[in-house]
């Protein structure tokens, strides 16, 4: 077999497909500041539609939509819960604090639920003594815990919760798709548990760039102007629009090839023992594996992967993380599966 590169970095490294790149061609575009672009309003709508709810807001990223959302949900000097490996809290540079003046409060979990009890009491604190809590949010899937499916009992628990003491609850839901697919659920069902929720067009769903904000109106309505503050406020932005609406409707469904495609590399893996897999950790498009126990760190291992034409990215010092995407076809995880195998015997012999 020849020697083939394969990208597992992550599902943000996927290309845009033809339907894309001619649907962008020949977007019909207009001023989105105005409200005047067509192509973003079919887009929005079409959102709000799959997510049940009442309006959408397109914004660039998946942290501009995190952010947006924070910042409409809040005051300056509140705090926000959320889960102590959310990407909100470990990877967007701090914006919450730095640009909404809210402080995070991070609850420990297994498996990216913050946990209700511990919520319940933050949320029972003394509101005069304690900075008030006016947010909660949830990461499903969840990236730092391996692409992991939060169960809609959870989710519902955590919405009855902040029910009980007037807190909304925002999803960043940058992979839904992926959660819906792995729970055997409608995007609709995740999105009925909480008040808002981001989801992005650029990673499993393959859109150059891209994510929507999704809410009530009077939410999607304040929102607008927070996105505008942060320099979120696109022109004819129907160009890129274009390829988030074939995301959406093409894109969906395949999402779970990469789900098999990422338990047949977990089963591979999960043949050496040292590995300590548990294929049942495995929900959606990440595997996430330890290697510590085979005497490497993971920044190590990442190197020599790459030198067998093996991209991978890691977490911390032990764990690596391998995202299986449109870009990556079974053959390719096949491969992937075989030079990793023996990559990780010949580094334990
Ligand atoms: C769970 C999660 N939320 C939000 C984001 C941010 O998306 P973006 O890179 O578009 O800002 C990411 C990106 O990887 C993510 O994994």
């Amino acid at each position: 077999m020849p020697n083939r590169c394969v990208d597992l970095r992550s599902d943000t490294v996927t290309q845009p497909t033809l339907k894309m790149r001619e649907a962008m061609m020949y977007a019909e575009v207009g001023d989105d500041c105005a409200g005047e672009d067509p192509t973003v309003n079919r887009l929005q709508s079409l959102a709000a539609k799959k997510l049940g709810k009442q309006a959408a807001l397109f914004v660039p990223t998946g942290t501009m939509g995190n952010n947006v959302a924070v910042l409409t949900h809040t005051n300056t000097g509140d705090t926000v819960i959320l889960d102590s490996e959310a990407h909100i809290y470990y990877y967007e540079c701090g914006a919450i604090s730095a640009l909404g003046g809210v402080m995070p409060i991070t609850i420990d979990s297994e498996d990216g639920c913050p946990d209700p009890d511990q919520t319940e009491f933050y949320l029972q604190r003394d509101p005069i003594r304690f900075p008030k809590i006016s947010l909660i949010c949830l990461e499903n899937t969840h990236n730092r815990r391996g692409g992991r499916a939060i169960s809609l009992e959870q989710m519902r628990i955590m919405q009855s919760i902040a029910e009980r003491y007037n807190v909304p609850v925002h999803l960043d839901g940058a992979r839904i798709f992926n959660a819906a697919h792995a729970l055997g659920v409608q995007a609709k069902d995740i999105a009925d548990c909480v008040d808002s929720v981001s989801f992005c067009l650029s990673k499993g769903l393959s859109a150059p760039v891209g994510s929507l904000l999704v809410g009530s109106g009077d939410f999607i309505a304040k929102a607008v102007q927070v996105r505008r503050r942060l320099g979120g406020g696109m022109r004819q932005s129907g160009i890129i629009a274009a390829a988030g609406i074939v995301a959406l409707t093409e894109m969906v469904d395949r999402l779970v090839d990469d789900h098999e495609n990422a338990q047949y590399l977990a089963k591979e893996l999960a043949e050496i023992d040292k590995l300590e897999l548990n294929l049942t950790d495995f929900h959606t498009n990440m595997v996430v594996i330890n290697v510590q126990n085979i005497g490497i760190t993971a920044p190590e291992f990442v190197k020599i992967a790459s030198k067998h034409d093996i991209r991978t990215s890691y977490f911390d010092q032990d764990r690596i993380r391998l995202v299986t995407n449109h870009d990556v076809s079974r053959e390719d995880v096949e491969y992937a599966a075989d030079v990793l195998v023996k990559l990780i015997r010949s580094i334990m012999n």
